[in-house]
């Protein structure tokens, strides 16, 4: 491998700042060219690849977003797209490319191996919705952010004894719900992977929380559920007890990233160019077990994740 592209793609996540110095840094440090490509596979497609030295990194961990931008890219799942990829790849004489984002970027990665770019994958989203890898760079971020927003929300909800939905990203996943439910001691959390709630058990259980002295009424809805703003409506007038919607937003996809974020990105970086120079491809970097560890990208991506199930019936014991 002589030249090592990186990009990062789909939604940014706190995080991948420090993955990107870390390819950096740890390529150059073994003799290898970095090319960074701006604006995901997009700016791959519209060649928007720059020479990256080490000084272009610096001053970067500590910053929210990406520093080489990102998109969403729909030519990339064409196979017009993907053979375009790959042939400027080789064009910049990129051998080996890392992608930092999420699954959607993952199979973007493994259409280029299969056309002769050695890729290596590295998980980047706030919604931990990778099912290879326990961390993914962004979710300890974005939990945190979310989970302080949620306990301003708790304080005048108390306040005025409300009930207040908070509504939490996550796109089809709720792990960003389930952390928060039980780290802001959430009443109930409503998750995608659960399908139809009962809508009238909640209102009554609404009522009889309130009538057994709690203050106040707090639900972590996900993204993946949604409809935040009418169940807000539909519980006050079954209940009568005042009750708003919250849409916490992109406030969670922004910010510094934290401790955790900065050190587990750094060294996925890190892995990923290793990987490269050992020869593999078509790998993805996870955490698993306490260890950081690669699979590869065609396994990775048919593994399913569930919620874990006991946490979630502990968030009902809580909320008692
Ligand atoms: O995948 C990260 C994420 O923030 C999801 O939680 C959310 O559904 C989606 O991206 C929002 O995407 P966009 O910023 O394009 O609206």
């Amino acid at each position: 491998i002589r030249t090592i592209g990186v990009l990062t793609s789909g939604g940014d996540a706190p995080g991948m700042n420090a993955a990107i110095r870390a390819v950096v840094r740890t390529a150059l440090s073994k003799g290898v060219k970095v090319r960074g490509i701006r604006r995901g596979f997009h700016g791959l497609l519209k060649e928007e690849i720059i020479d990256m030295s080490a000084r272009d990194v610096a001053d970067i961990i500590q910053r929210g977003g990406t520093t080489l931008l990102t998109a969403r890219c729909k030519s990339m799942m064409t196979e017009e797209g993907q053979q375009k990829a790959a042939a400027i790849c080789k064009k910049y004489g990129i051998d080996g490319l890392v992608v930092i984002g999420g699954d959607g970027s993952f199979r973007g990665a493994q259409k280029l191996a299969s056309l002769g770019v050695n890729t290596i994958g590295v998980p980047g989203t706030i919604d931990l919705d990778i099912a290879c890898t326990e961390y993914t760079i962004g979710f300890d971020t974005a939990v945190n952010t979310a989970m302080e927003a949620i306990d301003k929300v708790r304080d005048t909800s108390t306040s005025h004894e409300r009930c207040s939905i908070i509504e939490v990203m996550g796109r089809d996943a709720g792990y960003l719900a389930l952390w928060c439910g039980i780290a802001n001691g959430a009443e109930r959390i409503l998750l995608p992977e659960e399908h139809d709630y009962d809508e009238a058990e909640l209102i009554e259980d609404i009522k009889e929380s309130m009538r057994r002295g709690k203050k106040n009424y707090i639900i972590i809805n996900a993204e993946g559920v949604g409809d935040s703003i009418n169940l807000a409506k539909r519980i006050e007038t079954a209940t009568g007890i005042e009750t708003r919607a919250t849409i916490l937003g992109h406030m969670q996809r922004g910010g510094s990233p934290t401790c955790k974020d900065r050190m587990y990105a750094s060294i996925m970086g890190s892995k990923a160019v290793d990987l490269l120079l050992e020869g593999k491809s078509n790998r993805v970097v996870g955490y698993r077990h306490g260890e950081y560890v690669d699979f590869d990208i065609d396994e990775a991506l048919k593994m399913n994740k569930g919620i874990p199930q006991y946490q979630y019936e502990i968030s009902k014991i809580l909320a008692l």
